[in-house]
């Protein structure tokens, strides 16, 4: 059975944009293959983190993955600093990496250019990414857009490797979906819609009060022009409202226009909130059911034990391979 391997990090609350671009992919792919989905918190700590707000949010986020819909028996979910292969693997994969190529990723950029201080872990952010897709011998990493640059790193990183060393690494593709790959700001159309946002108008997350929703939506920025279609260059407002209906209903983007046709934006955006809202409701329900239940603690050290076995594994092979340690007799 093919292997997928995704992350989140534990920083603020889960937006639509990541609910679109990972979650929804997770729910659908973990009917056909082998999944395991990860807390990501050592990545979390490449910025500064309050360290109580680290652990809540950790723990929302796993209360989340379930309440979305993640099913723990047929996935593995854990966290990553419960795994200490991936800061292991990591450390590898640096030593295969180069400065100049971390310095070319443009999260790299565009988080650096913002923060007072860099922290060195930021820009050796993607060899530890790298390392928790290989440890898994993944085959396919579902994940928005904006990640497509770290992934085409990882499977560098990975067939560098292999060739230098051994061939121990599965090169990963990446999986992005059809609509909302790249869902954007509701205030500025050109941006990414990010959890990091100071002006919470422009984000929706999956924890809003539905009312909230409905505010947002409604003054979200369109254009003048009146008429819903879909055109991102020229009509990038209406265009990232339609991406995100069709995705969450699974309506066609053709189907919705003809859904709105002469409707003015007021219907069109009413619309759009209830998908969202209609959507969001039952999650809402089950994930304030499951935050502080023991279910939680019971899946994530379950998760920890089999990502750990796996990872394991794998991190064996890196260490023969690179002549680390000693090599031992069974
Ligand atoms: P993170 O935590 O920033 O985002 C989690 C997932 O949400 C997707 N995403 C979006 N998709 C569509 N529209 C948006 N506006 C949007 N914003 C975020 C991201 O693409 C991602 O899939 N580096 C990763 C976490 C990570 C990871 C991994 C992912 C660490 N190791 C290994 C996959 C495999 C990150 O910061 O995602």
């Amino acid at each position: 059975m093919k292997k997928i391997f995704s992350g989140v990090q534990p920083t603020g609350t889960v937006t639509l944009g990541n609910y679109i671009g990972a979650f929804k992919q997770f729910t659908e792919l973990q009917e056909e293959y082998d999944c395991i989905f990860c807390i990501v918190d050592q990545h979390a700590i490449t910025m500064p983190q309050d360290r109580l707000e680290l652990r809540k949010n950790i723990k929302s986020l796993a209360a989340l993955y379930l309440a979305v819909g993640i099913d723990p028996e047929k996935v593995t979910l854990f966290i990553q600093s419960e795994v200490p292969a991936h800061a292991q693997a990591g450390w590898m994969l640096q030593c295969v990496s180069t400065i100049g190529e971390l310095e070319r990723m443009t999260q790299f950029k565009d988080k650096s250019a913002k923060a007072a201080s860099i922290s060195a872990g930021l820009l050796t952010y993607p060899p530890l990414m790298a390392a928790d897709i290989l440890l898994y011998q993944t085959d396919i990493v579902p994940v928005g857009d904006d990640q497509k640059q770290h992934i085409e790193l990882t499977r560098d990183l990975a067939e560098r490797f292999n060739r230098k060393y051994n061939d121990i690494f599965t090169i990963p593709d990446i999986r992005i979906p059809k609509h909302g790959a790249r869902v954007m700001s509701l205030q500025d159309p050109a941006k990414k819609m990010s959890k990091s946002d100071s002006n919470k108008k422009s984000i929706i997350t999956l924890l809003d009060d539905l009312k909230t929703i409905e505010k947002k939506v409604k003054s979200a920025v369109t254009d003048s022009e009146g008429i819903v279609k879909y055109d991102p260059e020229n009509k990038p407002g209406v265009s990232n409202l339609l991406s995100i209906e069709a995705a969450l209903t699974g309506a066609s983007i053709d189907e919705l226009v003809a859904k709105y046709e002469g409707s003015g934006y007021g219907d069109f955006k009413a619309g759009v909130a209830k998908a969202i809202t209609d959507h969001l409701a039952p999650i809402q329900e089950r994930y304030y059911k499951l935050l502080d239940s023991e279910e939680l603690d019971t899946i994530l050290d379950e998760g920890a034990e089999k990502a750990n076995f796996i990872a394991n594994k794998t991190l064996k092979k890196m260490e023969n391979a690179m002549g680390l340690g000693r090599k031992r007799k069974r």
